[in-house]
Protein backbone atom coordinates (compact mmCIF):
# COMPACT_ATOMS: atom_id res chain seq x y z
CA UNK A 1 0.00 0.00 0.00
CA UNK A 2 1.26 4.12 -0.84
CA UNK A 3 0.78 6.09 1.88
CA UNK A 4 1.02 9.59 1.13
CA UNK A 5 1.31 11.32 4.98
CA UNK A 6 0.45 15.17 4.81
CA UNK A 7 1.93 17.27 7.87
CA UNK A 8 3.49 20.53 9.28
CA UNK A 9 5.97 18.90 11.33
CA UNK A 10 8.18 15.87 11.38
CA UNK A 11 11.00 15.35 13.44
CA UNK A 12 14.34 15.85 12.82
CA UNK A 13 13.23 18.14 9.76
CA UNK A 14 10.76 20.53 11.83
CA UNK A 15 9.43 20.04 15.42
CA UNK A 16 7.03 21.77 17.87
CA UNK A 17 5.88 19.05 19.67
CA UNK A 18 4.57 15.54 19.21
CA UNK A 19 2.75 15.71 15.62
CA UNK A 20 6.40 15.81 15.10
CA UNK A 21 7.44 12.92 16.85
CA UNK A 22 4.88 10.89 15.40
CA UNK A 23 5.23 12.21 11.54
CA UNK A 24 8.55 11.14 12.11
CA UNK A 25 8.08 7.46 13.41
CA UNK A 26 4.84 6.34 11.93
CA UNK A 27 5.90 6.21 8.08
CA UNK A 28 9.34 4.69 9.20
CA UNK A 29 7.54 2.06 11.09
CA UNK A 30 4.70 1.80 8.27
CA UNK A 31 7.68 0.91 5.81
CA UNK A 32 8.98 -1.47 7.83
CA UNK A 33 5.45 -3.49 7.37
CA UNK A 34 6.50 -3.74 3.96
CA UNK A 35 4.08 -0.52 2.88
CA UNK A 36 5.51 3.13 0.50
CA UNK A 37 4.60 5.51 2.96
CA UNK A 38 6.19 8.99 2.06
CA UNK A 39 5.88 12.34 4.46
CA UNK A 40 5.41 15.59 2.26
CA UNK A 41 5.42 18.92 5.05
CA UNK A 42 6.45 22.71 3.98
CA UNK A 43 10.58 23.37 3.59
CA UNK A 44 11.00 25.75 6.52
CA UNK A 45 14.99 27.19 6.75
CA UNK A 46 15.30 24.29 9.01
CA UNK A 47 18.89 23.19 9.90
CA UNK A 48 18.03 20.08 8.42
CA UNK A 49 17.42 21.47 5.75
CA UNK A 50 21.19 22.59 5.09
CA UNK A 51 22.68 19.80 6.44
CA UNK A 52 20.88 17.51 3.75
CA UNK A 53 21.25 17.18 0.00
CA UNK A 54 17.93 17.49 -1.46
CA UNK A 55 16.69 17.52 -5.55
CA UNK A 56 13.94 19.05 -7.28
CA UNK A 57 11.31 16.29 -8.52
CA UNK A 58 8.76 18.67 -9.62
CA UNK A 59 8.09 22.69 -10.20
CA UNK A 60 4.34 23.88 -10.69
CA UNK A 61 2.20 26.89 -10.00
CA UNK A 62 -1.64 27.44 -8.75
CA UNK A 63 -3.96 30.87 -8.13
CA UNK A 64 -4.83 31.49 -4.87
CA UNK A 65 -7.17 34.47 -4.26
CA UNK A 66 -5.58 37.42 -6.37
CA UNK A 67 -2.04 35.64 -6.24
CA UNK A 68 -0.14 33.17 -9.00
CA UNK A 69 2.05 31.64 -6.61
CA UNK A 70 4.62 29.05 -8.01
CA UNK A 71 5.82 26.03 -6.21
CA UNK A 72 8.96 23.61 -5.89
CA UNK A 73 8.86 19.84 -4.56
CA UNK A 74 12.29 19.15 -3.25
CA UNK A 75 13.18 15.07 -2.07
CA UNK A 76 15.51 13.93 0.15
CA UNK A 77 18.43 12.65 -1.81
CA UNK A 78 19.62 9.46 0.48
CA UNK A 79 16.39 8.77 2.46
CA UNK A 80 18.33 8.69 5.55
CA UNK A 81 14.99 8.74 7.67
CA UNK A 82 13.64 5.49 6.59
CA UNK A 83 11.31 7.07 4.47
CA UNK A 84 10.99 9.52 1.17
CA UNK A 85 10.69 12.99 2.21
CA UNK A 86 9.58 15.62 0.16
CA UNK A 87 9.62 19.18 0.76
CA UNK A 88 7.16 22.20 -0.43
CA UNK A 89 9.13 25.38 -1.13
CA UNK A 90 6.81 28.56 -1.78
CA UNK A 91 9.25 31.09 -2.03
CA UNK A 92 7.95 33.78 0.83
CA UNK A 93 5.25 32.03 2.29
CA UNK A 94 6.63 28.63 3.67
CA UNK A 95 10.68 29.14 3.55
CA UNK A 96 11.29 31.01 7.24
CA UNK A 97 12.67 29.71 10.27
CA UNK A 98 9.64 28.58 12.63
CA UNK A 99 7.06 26.71 11.76
CA UNK A 100 3.96 28.71 13.34
CA UNK A 101 3.05 31.92 14.53
CA UNK A 102 2.96 33.97 11.27
CA UNK A 103 0.13 36.59 11.32
CA UNK A 104 -0.36 35.21 7.92
CA UNK A 105 -0.11 31.03 9.12
CA UNK A 106 -3.79 31.01 7.25
CA UNK A 107 -2.13 31.96 3.87
CA UNK A 108 0.70 30.05 3.93
CA UNK A 109 -0.75 26.21 5.04
CA UNK A 110 -4.06 27.34 2.46
CA UNK A 111 -0.91 27.70 0.01
CA UNK A 112 1.12 24.63 1.35
CA UNK A 113 -2.15 22.21 1.04
CA UNK A 114 -3.42 23.44 -2.54
CA UNK A 115 0.62 23.06 -3.74
CA UNK A 116 0.34 19.22 -2.28
CA UNK A 117 -2.78 18.59 -3.62
CA UNK A 118 -1.48 19.92 -7.36
CA UNK A 119 1.05 17.84 -7.19
CA UNK A 120 -0.13 14.58 -6.24
CA UNK A 121 -2.78 15.51 -8.85
CA UNK A 122 -0.03 15.45 -12.21
CA UNK A 123 1.39 11.87 -10.48
CA UNK A 124 1.04 9.07 -13.14
CA UNK A 125 -0.19 6.98 -10.48
CA UNK A 126 -2.59 7.62 -7.54
CA UNK A 127 -1.04 7.01 -3.95
CA UNK A 128 -3.95 4.30 -2.22
CA UNK A 129 -4.32 6.81 1.01
CA UNK A 130 -3.52 10.44 2.02
CA UNK A 131 -2.84 10.69 5.60
CA UNK A 132 -3.39 14.18 6.86
CA UNK A 133 -2.59 15.19 10.01
CA UNK A 134 -4.43 18.28 12.17
CA UNK A 135 -6.07 21.49 10.60
CA UNK A 136 -2.90 22.98 8.65
CA UNK A 137 -3.85 19.61 5.79
CA UNK A 138 -7.40 19.34 6.93
CA UNK A 139 -8.83 20.96 3.92
CA UNK A 140 -7.00 18.56 1.49
CA UNK A 141 -10.48 16.32 1.38
CA UNK A 142 -11.92 19.01 0.68
CA UNK A 143 -9.80 20.20 -2.11
CA UNK A 144 -9.58 16.79 -3.38
CA UNK A 145 -13.58 16.01 -3.84
CA UNK A 146 -14.73 19.53 -4.33
CA UNK A 147 -12.33 21.67 -6.46
CA UNK A 148 -12.77 21.23 -10.51
CA UNK A 149 -10.12 20.97 -11.50
CA UNK A 150 -8.88 18.22 -9.03
CA UNK A 151 -11.49 16.07 -9.71
CA UNK A 152 -8.99 13.14 -11.16
CA UNK A 153 -7.96 13.41 -7.17
CA UNK A 154 -11.67 12.49 -6.37
CA UNK A 155 -11.99 8.81 -5.43
CA UNK A 156 -8.33 8.74 -3.60
CA UNK A 157 -9.21 7.57 0.05
CA UNK A 158 -8.09 10.28 3.07
CA UNK A 159 -7.65 9.59 6.69
CA UNK A 160 -7.67 13.00 9.15
CA UNK A 161 -5.64 11.87 12.01
CA UNK A 162 -6.64 14.60 14.85
CA UNK A 163 -3.15 15.41 17.18
CA UNK A 164 -5.32 18.43 18.75
CA UNK A 165 -8.74 19.08 18.10
CA UNK A 166 -8.19 22.54 19.84
CA UNK A 167 -6.85 24.20 16.88
CA UNK A 168 -9.14 24.38 14.12
CA UNK A 169 -7.79 26.63 11.26
CA UNK A 170 -10.97 28.80 11.44
CA UNK A 171 -10.83 31.11 8.35
CA UNK A 172 -13.42 33.94 7.67
CA UNK A 173 -15.60 33.18 4.63
CA UNK A 174 -14.13 36.28 2.90
CA UNK A 175 -11.05 33.66 2.30
CA UNK A 176 -13.42 31.23 0.77
CA UNK A 177 -11.55 32.55 -2.86
CA UNK A 178 -8.20 31.20 -1.69
CA UNK A 179 -9.38 27.50 -2.52
CA UNK A 180 -9.52 26.54 -6.31
CA UNK A 181 -12.49 27.38 -8.04
CA UNK A 182 -14.82 24.82 -6.09
CA UNK A 183 -18.51 23.35 -6.01
CA UNK A 184 -20.55 26.07 -4.20
CA UNK A 185 -23.39 23.70 -3.17
CA UNK A 186 -20.72 21.99 -1.32
CA UNK A 187 -19.96 25.15 1.02
CA UNK A 188 -21.80 23.31 4.03
CA UNK A 189 -18.54 21.06 3.91
CA UNK A 190 -16.57 23.82 4.82
CA UNK A 191 -18.78 25.66 7.28
CA UNK A 192 -18.64 25.31 10.88
CA UNK A 193 -20.68 28.00 12.76
CA UNK A 194 -20.21 30.71 10.19
CA UNK A 195 -16.98 30.51 9.38
CA UNK A 196 -14.55 27.77 7.05
CA UNK A 197 -13.38 25.72 9.88
CA UNK A 198 -10.75 23.49 8.38
CA UNK A 199 -10.56 20.69 10.77
CA UNK A 200 -14.29 20.42 10.73
CA UNK A 201 -14.06 20.46 7.18
CA UNK A 202 -11.94 17.47 7.48
CA UNK A 203 -13.71 15.60 9.50
CA UNK A 204 -16.79 15.59 7.32
CA UNK A 205 -14.88 14.90 3.91
CA UNK A 206 -12.36 12.51 4.89
CA UNK A 207 -13.05 8.58 4.44
CA UNK A 208 -11.70 7.77 8.02
CA UNK A 209 -11.04 9.94 11.05
CA UNK A 210 -8.45 8.79 13.89
CA UNK A 211 -7.59 10.37 17.12
CA UNK A 212 -4.17 9.96 18.99
CA UNK A 213 -5.96 7.94 21.73
CA UNK A 214 -8.96 6.22 22.30
CA UNK A 215 -9.52 7.92 25.27
CA UNK A 216 -9.10 11.74 23.89
CA UNK A 217 -11.81 10.26 21.06
CA UNK A 218 -14.28 9.50 23.91
CA UNK A 219 -13.93 13.07 25.38
CA UNK A 220 -13.95 14.87 22.14
CA UNK A 221 -18.27 13.52 22.33
CA UNK A 222 -18.73 16.09 25.37
CA UNK A 223 -15.44 18.51 24.72
CA UNK A 224 -14.17 19.34 21.64
CA UNK A 225 -13.84 23.37 21.74
CA UNK A 226 -17.33 23.65 19.95
CA UNK A 227 -17.25 20.39 17.35
CA UNK A 228 -18.95 18.07 19.98
CA UNK A 229 -21.95 17.44 17.85
CA UNK A 230 -20.11 17.39 14.59
CA UNK A 231 -17.95 14.39 16.55
CA UNK A 232 -20.97 12.74 18.04
CA UNK A 233 -22.59 12.90 14.41
CA UNK A 234 -20.08 11.13 13.02
CA UNK A 235 -18.63 8.86 15.54
CA UNK A 236 -18.88 5.81 12.69
CA UNK A 237 -15.79 7.09 11.27
CA UNK A 238 -14.34 8.06 14.06
CA UNK A 239 -11.34 5.75 15.84
CA UNK A 240 -8.81 5.95 18.61
CA UNK A 241 -5.35 4.62 18.07
CA UNK A 242 -2.99 4.72 20.78
CA UNK A 243 0.76 6.75 19.42
CA UNK A 244 3.74 4.66 19.45
CA UNK A 245 7.49 6.22 20.44
CA UNK A 246 10.28 5.92 18.04
CA UNK A 247 11.96 3.43 19.99
CA UNK A 248 15.43 4.21 18.10
CA UNK A 249 15.42 7.34 18.67
CA UNK A 250 14.10 7.62 22.28
CA UNK A 251 16.08 4.84 24.04
CA UNK A 252 18.28 4.97 27.49
CA UNK A 253 20.37 2.72 25.95
CA UNK A 254 21.68 4.15 23.06
CA UNK A 255 20.61 7.75 23.37
CA UNK A 256 23.53 9.92 22.24
CA UNK A 257 22.28 13.09 23.68
CA UNK A 258 23.01 11.67 27.34
CA UNK A 259 26.31 11.13 29.04
CA UNK A 260 25.50 8.11 30.53
CA UNK A 261 23.49 5.55 28.51
CA UNK A 262 21.92 3.03 30.58
CA UNK A 263 19.83 -0.11 30.38
CA UNK A 264 17.71 -2.17 33.08
CA UNK A 265 20.37 -3.63 34.23
CA UNK A 266 22.59 -0.64 35.75
CA UNK A 267 19.90 2.03 35.55
CA UNK A 268 20.19 2.74 39.17
CA UNK A 269 23.80 4.50 39.03
CA UNK A 270 23.71 5.57 35.80
CA UNK A 271 20.57 7.62 36.06
CA UNK A 272 21.50 8.78 39.63
CA UNK A 273 24.75 9.93 37.05
CA UNK A 274 22.71 11.47 34.73
CA UNK A 275 20.72 13.14 37.26
CA UNK A 276 23.77 14.74 39.22
CA UNK A 277 24.88 16.30 35.72
CA UNK A 278 21.39 17.83 35.93
CA UNK A 279 21.44 19.17 39.75
CA UNK A 280 24.89 20.60 39.17
CA UNK A 281 23.98 22.60 36.25
CA UNK A 282 21.21 24.40 37.86
CA UNK A 283 22.23 24.46 40.95
CA UNK A 284 19.95 21.80 42.56
CA UNK A 285 20.32 19.33 45.43
CA UNK A 286 20.98 15.71 44.05
CA UNK A 287 19.83 13.95 47.21
CA UNK A 288 16.29 15.05 46.59
CA UNK A 289 13.57 13.71 44.26
CA UNK A 290 13.76 15.83 41.54
CA UNK A 291 10.32 16.67 39.65
CA UNK A 292 10.40 17.98 36.00
CA UNK A 293 7.98 19.45 33.84
CA UNK A 294 8.72 19.36 29.61
CA UNK A 295 6.59 20.96 27.47
CA UNK A 296 4.60 24.12 25.72
CA UNK A 297 3.69 26.59 28.02
CA UNK A 298 0.24 27.16 27.37
CA UNK A 299 -3.74 26.41 29.02
CA UNK A 300 -4.14 23.05 27.42
CA UNK A 301 -0.76 21.35 29.52
CA UNK A 302 -1.86 23.61 32.92
CA UNK A 303 1.49 25.64 32.53
CA UNK A 304 -0.21 28.66 34.08
CA UNK A 305 -0.74 26.62 37.83
CA UNK A 306 2.86 25.15 37.57
CA UNK A 307 4.33 28.82 39.55
CA UNK A 308 1.27 28.38 42.33
CA UNK A 309 2.32 24.37 42.55
CA UNK A 310 6.19 24.80 42.85
CA UNK A 311 5.62 27.94 45.22
CA UNK A 312 3.32 26.05 47.62
CA UNK A 313 5.08 22.34 47.46
CA UNK A 314 8.26 24.21 48.01
CA UNK A 315 6.78 26.01 50.95
CA UNK A 316 4.40 23.48 52.64
CA UNK A 317 6.57 20.86 52.02
CA UNK A 318 9.39 22.35 53.42
CA UNK A 319 11.69 22.21 50.24
CA UNK A 320 11.98 18.49 50.43
CA UNK A 321 11.72 18.37 46.41
CA UNK A 322 13.26 19.67 43.67
CA UNK A 323 11.75 21.00 40.16
CA UNK A 324 13.26 21.75 36.82
CA UNK A 325 10.95 23.05 33.98
CA UNK A 326 11.90 23.05 30.16
CA UNK A 327 8.96 25.65 27.79
CA UNK A 328 8.38 27.56 25.99
CA UNK A 329 5.15 29.32 25.27
CA UNK A 330 2.58 31.58 27.16
CA UNK A 331 4.75 35.19 27.69
CA UNK A 332 3.27 35.54 31.55
CA UNK A 333 4.06 32.16 32.05
CA UNK A 334 7.42 32.45 30.98
CA UNK A 335 8.19 35.32 32.96
CA UNK A 336 6.93 34.00 36.55
CA UNK A 337 8.51 30.65 35.58
CA UNK A 338 12.02 32.93 35.49
CA UNK A 339 11.13 35.13 38.19
CA UNK A 340 10.74 32.09 40.74
CA UNK A 341 14.32 31.02 39.78
CA UNK A 342 15.58 33.90 42.63
CA UNK A 343 12.61 32.97 44.75
CA UNK A 344 13.76 29.52 45.28
CA UNK A 345 17.13 29.01 44.45
CA UNK A 346 18.39 25.76 45.02
CA UNK A 347 15.09 24.32 45.02
CA UNK A 348 13.57 25.04 41.57
CA UNK A 349 15.14 25.96 38.33
CA UNK A 350 13.77 26.96 34.86
CA UNK A 351 14.95 26.91 31.26
CA UNK A 352 12.65 29.16 28.91
CA UNK A 353 12.78 27.64 25.19
CA UNK A 354 13.22 25.04 23.30
CA UNK A 355 16.22 22.64 23.42
CA UNK A 356 15.86 18.99 22.24
CA UNK A 357 19.18 17.91 23.75
CA UNK A 358 18.08 18.93 27.45
CA UNK A 359 14.59 17.33 27.40
CA UNK A 360 16.25 14.04 26.60
CA UNK A 361 18.52 14.91 29.76
CA UNK A 362 16.07 15.27 31.48
CA UNK A 363 13.95 12.24 31.01
CA UNK A 364 16.48 10.27 31.88
CA UNK A 365 17.76 12.35 35.03
CA UNK A 366 14.59 13.01 36.48
CA UNK A 367 12.83 10.99 39.25
CA UNK A 368 9.41 12.24 38.22
CA UNK A 369 7.87 13.77 35.38
CA UNK A 370 4.71 16.22 35.83
CA UNK A 371 2.14 16.54 33.04
CA UNK A 372 -0.56 18.37 35.10
CA UNK A 373 -2.79 18.66 31.27
CA UNK A 374 -6.63 19.47 31.36
CA UNK A 375 -6.30 18.79 27.63
CA UNK A 376 -3.93 16.02 26.64
CA UNK A 377 -4.90 14.27 23.30
CA UNK A 378 -2.16 11.72 23.99
CA UNK A 379 0.98 12.93 25.06
CA UNK A 380 4.48 11.52 24.38
CA UNK A 381 6.20 12.71 27.57
CA UNK A 382 4.86 10.23 29.75
CA UNK A 383 5.55 7.22 27.30
CA UNK A 384 9.52 9.01 27.36
CA UNK A 385 9.61 9.13 30.91
CA UNK A 386 8.66 5.44 31.21
CA UNK A 387 10.96 4.36 29.16
CA UNK A 388 13.76 6.51 30.31
CA UNK A 389 12.63 4.68 33.93
CA UNK A 390 10.79 7.92 35.31
CA UNK A 391 7.84 8.02 36.86
CA UNK A 392 5.14 10.51 36.03
CA UNK A 393 2.52 12.22 37.33
CA UNK A 394 -0.27 12.58 35.57
CA UNK A 395 -3.98 14.16 35.52
CA UNK A 396 -5.80 11.22 34.77
CA UNK A 397 -7.77 12.62 30.94
CA UNK A 398 -7.23 11.46 27.08
CA UNK A 399 -4.09 9.78 26.76
CA UNK A 400 -2.39 10.16 29.69
CA UNK A 401 -5.66 8.27 31.28
CA UNK A 402 -5.02 5.26 28.85
CA UNK A 403 -0.99 4.93 29.52
CA UNK A 404 -0.84 5.70 33.11
CA UNK A 405 -2.18 3.56 36.13
CA UNK A 406 -1.60 4.63 39.48
CA UNK A 407 0.46 2.90 41.86
CA UNK A 408 -1.94 2.28 44.18
CA UNK A 409 -4.01 -0.13 41.86
CA UNK A 410 -3.41 -3.54 40.97
CA UNK A 411 -0.64 -3.66 38.38
CA UNK A 412 -0.64 0.39 39.14
CA UNK A 413 3.35 2.22 38.21
CA UNK A 414 2.43 5.68 38.10
CA UNK A 415 0.57 8.84 40.22
CA UNK A 416 -2.69 9.90 38.93
CA UNK A 417 -4.75 12.81 39.84
CA UNK A 418 -8.08 14.30 38.79
CA UNK A 419 -8.17 17.36 38.86
CA UNK A 420 -6.04 20.35 37.32
CA UNK A 421 -5.81 22.62 40.07
CA UNK A 422 -2.90 24.00 42.40
CA UNK A 423 -4.06 21.10 45.54
CA UNK A 424 -4.58 18.37 43.52
CA UNK A 425 -1.30 18.60 41.69
CA UNK A 426 0.47 19.64 45.29
CA UNK A 427 -1.07 16.39 46.65
CA UNK A 428 -0.05 14.24 43.91
CA UNK A 429 3.45 15.81 44.30
CA UNK A 430 3.08 15.05 47.96
CA UNK A 431 2.65 11.20 46.94
CA UNK A 432 5.65 11.34 45.31
CA UNK A 433 7.68 12.51 47.62
CA UNK A 434 6.25 9.86 50.15
CA UNK A 435 6.54 7.05 47.46
CA UNK A 436 10.42 8.47 46.86
CA UNK A 437 11.35 7.46 50.31
CA UNK A 438 10.41 3.95 49.76
CA UNK A 439 13.76 2.98 47.60
CA UNK A 440 12.73 -1.05 46.84
CA UNK A 441 9.11 -0.10 46.02
CA UNK A 442 10.16 2.92 43.67
CA UNK A 443 12.97 0.54 42.08
CA UNK A 444 10.21 -2.18 41.27
CA UNK A 445 8.45 0.32 39.38
CA UNK A 446 11.29 2.02 37.57
CA UNK A 447 12.01 -1.81 36.40
CA UNK A 448 8.51 -2.51 35.20
CA UNK A 449 8.03 0.78 33.60
CA UNK A 450 11.08 0.83 31.52
CA UNK A 451 10.22 -2.66 30.04
CA UNK A 452 6.37 -1.53 29.15
CA UNK A 453 6.44 -1.55 25.12
CA UNK A 454 4.91 1.34 23.68
CA UNK A 455 6.68 0.70 19.95
CA UNK A 456 5.08 1.87 16.93
CA UNK A 457 4.96 -1.72 15.22
CA UNK A 458 1.51 -2.00 16.90
CA UNK A 459 0.21 1.01 16.37
CA UNK A 460 1.39 1.32 12.34
CA UNK A 461 -0.65 -2.09 11.71
CA UNK A 462 -3.26 -0.30 13.26
CA UNK A 463 -3.22 2.35 10.47
CA UNK A 464 -2.89 0.01 8.12
CA UNK A 465 -6.07 -1.66 9.10
CA UNK A 466 -7.58 1.50 9.29
CA UNK A 467 -6.32 2.47 5.45
CA UNK A 468 -7.75 -0.95 4.57
CA UNK A 469 -11.49 -0.83 6.23
P1 LIG B 1 2.38 18.32 22.50
O1 LIG B 1 2.51 17.77 21.14
O2 LIG B 1 0.97 18.63 22.86
O3 LIG B 1 3.28 19.46 22.76
P2 LIG B 1 3.44 15.73 23.39
O4 LIG B 1 3.59 15.17 24.77
O5 LIG B 1 2.73 14.88 22.43
O6 LIG B 1 2.79 17.17 23.55
O7 LIG B 1 4.86 15.96 22.74
C1 LIG B 1 5.72 16.96 23.12
C2 LIG B 1 7.05 16.73 22.43
O8 LIG B 1 7.74 17.96 22.34
C3 LIG B 1 7.97 15.78 23.18
O9 LIG B 1 8.87 15.19 22.27
C4 LIG B 1 8.71 16.76 24.11
O10 LIG B 1 9.93 16.24 24.57
C5 LIG B 1 8.91 17.91 23.17
N1 LIG B 1 9.05 19.23 23.78
C6 LIG B 1 8.08 20.05 24.23
N2 LIG B 1 8.58 21.21 24.69
C7 LIG B 1 9.92 21.11 24.54
C8 LIG B 1 11.01 22.00 24.82
N3 LIG B 1 10.80 23.18 25.36
N4 LIG B 1 12.25 21.59 24.50
C9 LIG B 1 12.44 20.36 23.95
N5 LIG B 1 11.48 19.48 23.68
C10 LIG B 1 10.22 19.86 23.96
C1 LIG C 1 -0.66 16.88 19.99
C2 LIG C 1 -1.23 16.58 21.36
C3 LIG C 1 -0.44 15.54 22.12
C4 LIG C 1 -0.08 14.37 21.23
C5 LIG C 1 0.64 14.87 20.00
C6 LIG C 1 1.07 13.76 19.07
O1 LIG C 1 0.23 17.90 19.96
O2 LIG C 1 -1.37 17.76 22.14
O3 LIG C 1 -1.19 15.09 23.23
O4 LIG C 1 0.72 13.44 21.91
O5 LIG C 1 -0.17 15.74 19.29
O6 LIG C 1 -0.01 13.03 18.57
Amino acid sequence: MEILHVSAECYPVAKAGGLGDVVGALPKYQNKLGHIAKVVMPMYRTKFLYEHEFEVVHKGAFGMANYWLDYTIIKQVNNSLGFDLYLVDIFGLLDREKIYGYGDDTERFTAFQIAVVDWVSKWKHHPDVINVHDHHTALIPFIMKHCFIYRNLSSVKTILTIHNAQYQGWMDWNKSNYLPEWDKWKWGMLDWEKNINPLASGIKCAEKVNTVSPGYLGELMHEANGLEKLFEYERGKCFGILNGIDNEVWNPKTDAFLEYVYDIDDYKEKKAANKKILCDQFNLDESKPLIVFIGRLVGEKAADLLPAVIGDSIYYMEGKMNFLILGSGDKAVEFQLENLQNQFFGYYNSMIGYNEKLSHQMYAGADFLLMPSRVEPCGLNQIYALRYGTIPIVRRTGGLKDTVKDFGEPGGFGICFDIASVGDICNAIHRAIELYQQKDKVNKIRKHIMKIDHSWEKSAQIYINLYNS
